[in-house]
């Protein structure tokens, strides 16, 4: 037989690998051995770990291990380069983000190859997906650069942004975060993952060799410690973070009461529900790219399988047969199709995993064949006889590893789908647009993908719900998570609140008052579970009422009403104005006792506050059906709906001053925007909100909707941050207790608003807009199959 009739009968891959050359050739001209790259110079290696190829074990380069000195060094950079580069116009900014896009891509290969030759991905992704990603990112925010000051117009860069990046997309996750932060005029301080720092390396010399000014971009290598010395360093305005849950966690703890801006994204557990009615062929090839795509280490890996029970058999024999047909091996060989896991503790990591899942109960299966020797290769696994609790089903591996269950109802379906700490993406397969477009809103997801998966643009956000984290990167959200209102950053201390003369009281004395206003819970006036009140007074110290004294038991019971309440989050945004222009009509009403109530308890005339009031609650009906959405066209065969969805229940502690419009100038945003609420009213001066009831239950809002506690706000606040069934907490108050709520909360990771003792002013009008809208709001991209 000739050779070609013999390929014909075998059908198998030849070898075609790719050269790493020009990679290592590069990598000789720094005589393989680096420092950082501050101030626009090359510093002096320090001391040295090896980057690695985990196909082979082989050291590429050596990179320094930076210290707290070299980020004080690399953070001062960013700081003088900051003002000039902040000033200048963002079409100059413009000009230098689309040399960068330009040099990129004449470099794609050189990219491409270091990427794999560090990282292990195959380089069919390296050079079909990653890099052209990267130069996708820089040239849609060289255009953010230049319209900023029309589409952000009160708007200011942070200043100088720590950005920590992970091993699994190094330069993309580079691109995702300096291109928006360059744009909106930041300085970085950027530190690679320790497994791979090589192309933020070869990054550097690119925005050297584009003439970016020097300090404007600067790379410190390094491991965790040198992580946390950019965390922790004092001069650093915003902390853009991508890795772990449990870094992230870290992060936040540190990062609480400093005031630094925060974006996390972090891990995932993303399900992958395929209906009977889907074109399985395709569901398996989305299913290929959704979990072996850069061996399943990518953070919106379609991991969990959710199958419809009807077509189980037929789908799990086919993928089986597709997952014999995987190609691991080489990475730098253009038809593989699984390449290395990043380092070898990833593979120590995932074996664990596999036996703690085996112990319960998992049954594993892998293709027959081989694995290459010597390098950090896996193979695609397929992960059955699993319940929900399963570490397989619970736990993030982050490696090719895919678990399968199955479903019989599409609520079964989205009830598995949500049934996760992690919020990050979800996918839908369904030749039934009726049903696909039914469960997107249902799930808890960050990005959902109809019909495709693992699809990412720079004009489509990305981010996640719940643990997966908080901001988003890319499109409009993603620009505005490196911008802030220009006023923010001139804010003074808030004035100290006078205290009320302290007495001696006779609890008893109380009595001649006729009674104690009451809480209200699940749309029902409540008593303090502890029995207790706590006396309110006038300036002069005089007792005027008296409130409960809320305490744990109250929030858990007022956050149970809230969560049964949640149905208002898919109320008609026309329906949810309706309620807020009935409650504002009916509050001005009763305008002339409301009034009387802040006299009462300020001393102040009320009359202005209750005015004000009432006009804020029309704001946010006004808001409630406006402040919504956008559809963009990425560079596909699809559309992505960006949709502004509620962040579910939401606590708000309101501030003392401002009795009453210091509580409806936050939650009137919140539940405009599809939020449940458990309100804690001013601490000192309560009454008007307990007060409010009245007219809430006279305006139609939902039982469960609006929860009152009322007691002290720090502890309630605590206890608050503490709860995981709280998706997001507002705290006006003091700095201390501010940061006690920032870090509280990092249980569940929930959003935070903290006034952090600054002065807030909540009668101004800026607070009619979209500064609290956004704050109350996460934007999900539902990317559907669109187009000619
Ligand atoms: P990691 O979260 O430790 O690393 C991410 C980055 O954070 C690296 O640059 C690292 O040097 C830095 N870092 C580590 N500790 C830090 C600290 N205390 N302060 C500041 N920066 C710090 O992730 P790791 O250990 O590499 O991977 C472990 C697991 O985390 C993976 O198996 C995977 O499950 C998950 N992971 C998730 C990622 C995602 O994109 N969702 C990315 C990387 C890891
Ligand atoms: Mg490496």
């Amino acid at each position: 037989m000739n050779k070609i009739a013999q390929i014909f009968q075998t059908l198998d891959y030849g070898p075609a690998p790719e050269g790493p050359e020009q990679a290592m050739a590069w990598l000789d001209s720094h005589g393989r051995k680096f420092g950082h790259f501050i101030d626009g110079e090359w510093t002096k290696p320090g001391k040295t770990f090896a980057s690695r190829n985990p196909a082979n074990g082989e050291s590429l380069a050596q990179v320094t291990d930076g210290t707290a000195e070299d980020v004080n060094a690399a953070v001062a950079a960013a700081r003088a380069a900051f003002k000039p580069w902040s000033t200048l116009s963002g079409y100059e900014r413009g000009k230098y983000l689309y040399a960068i896009a330009r040099a990129i891509q004449k470099h794609s290969r050189l990219f491409a190859v270091l990427e794999t030759l560090d990282n292990g991905k195959p380089i069919r992704e390296s050079r079909d997906v990653d890099i052209p990603l990267v130069a996708r990112h820089f040239y849609h925010h060289a255009g953010w650069a230049q319209h900023l000051s029309r589409e952000f117009p009160d708007a200011v860069p942070y200043g100088v942004c720590g950005q920590i990046i992970p091993w699994n997309f190094p330069l993309l996750m580079l691109a995702w975060k300096i291109a928006p932060a360059l744009a909106a005029g930041n300085t970085v301080v950027l530190k690679p993952a320790e497994f791979t720092s090589l192309t933020a390396l070869l990054f550097a010399e690119i925005c050297d060799r584009a003439g970016l000014p020097k300090g404007v971009v600067n790379i410190v290598t390094g491991e965790g410690d040198t992580g946390a010395a950019i965390v922790n360093h004092p001069d650093i305005d915003k902390i853009a973070f991508t890795g772990s849950t449990e870094v992230g966690k870290i992060i936040r703890a540190a990062t609480a009461g400093t005031g630094k801006g925060l974006s996390l994204e972090l891990g995932g557990k993303s399900p992958y529900i395929v209906f009977e009615d889907a074109d399985i062929d395709s569901a398996i090839e989305g299913l290929v790219d959704a979990i072996w795509f850069n061996q399943g280490q990518v953070c919106c890996a379609g991991s969990r399988l959710l199958v419809q029970e009807s077509i189980e058999t037929r789908f799990i024999t086919k993928l089986k047969k597709r997952m014999s047909t995987l190609r691991v091996g080489d990475p730098l060989d253009k038809s593989i199709d699984i390449g290395a896991l990043v380092a070898q503790v990833q593979v120590e990591r995932i074996r664990d995993l596999m036996k703690r899942g085996t112990k319960e109960g998992a049954i594993i299966y892998e293709p027959d064949g081989d694995l290459p020797g010597g390098g950090c290769f896996l193979k695609p696994t397929l992960v059955t006889n699993v319940s929900p609790a399963n570490t397989l089903v619970a736990e993030e591996i982050f490696g090719p590893v895919l678990v399968a269950m199955s479903f019989r109802t599409p609520e079964e379906a989205v009830a598995l789908a949500n049934n996760t700490k992690y919020g990050l993406a979800a996918t839908v397969w369904s030749e039934n647009i009726n049903l696909a477009l039914d469960i997107a809103p249902k799930l808890k997801a960050g990005v959902v993908w109809i019909n495709g998966t693992n699809n990412f643009d720079a004009a489509v956000g990305f981010g996640g719900y719940k643990e997966s984290g908080f901001g988003r990167e890319g499109g409009r959200e993603g620009m505005g998570a490196y911008l802030k209102p220009g006023w923010e950053k001139t804010l003074k201390a808030a004035p100290v609140a006078k205290a009320a003369p302290a007495k001696d009281d006779n609890p008893l004395d109380a009595t001649h008052l006729d009674q104690t206003a009451k809480m209200y819970i699940g749309g029902k006036q409540a008593r303090p579970d502890s029995g207790y009140s706590r006396p309110v007074r006038d300036p002069a110290g005089k007792l005027v009422g008296e409130v409960g004294d809320g305490n744990r038991k109250d929030i858990r019971n007022a956050v149970e009403a809230a969560r049964g309440a949640l149905a208002w989050s898919t109320t008609a945004a026309h329906t949810r104005a309706q309620i807020l222009y009935f409650l504002a009509e009916n509050l001005d009403y009763r305008r002339a006792e409301f009034a009387a109530r802040i006299k009462a308890q300020t001393g102040d005339d009320g009359a202005g506050e209750v005015a004000l009031a009432v006009e804020r609650l029309f704001a946010f009906a006004g808001w409630a059906d406006k402040y919504d959405g956008a559809v963009h066209n990425p560079p596909l065969r699809a559309v992505a709906a960006a949709m502004v969805e509620p962040l579910g229940v939401m606590g708000v502690v309101a501030p003392a001053a401002l009795p009453l419009l210091g509580s409806v100038a936050l939650i009137a945003p919140a539940l405009a925007m599809g939020n449940t609420v458990v309100l804690v009213p001013s601490g000192t001066s309560p009454l008007s909100v307990t007060d409010l009831y009245q007219v809430i239950e006279t305006s139609d809002v939902p039982s469960g909707v609006i929860n009152i506690v009322t007691g002290d706000s720090v502890s309630l606040a605590k206890t608050l941050a503490e709860h995981d069934g709280v998706d997001a907490l507002w705290f006006a108050g003091s700095a201390d207790a501010s940061t006690m709520v920032e870090k509280a909360s990092i249980t569940n990771l929930k959003q935070t608003w903290t006034s952090r003792g600054l002065n807030y002013d909540l009668s101004d009008r800026r607070f009619e807009g979209d500064y609290f809208l956004g704050k109350a709001t996460q934007v999900k991209n539902v990317w559907i199959p669109y187009g000619a």
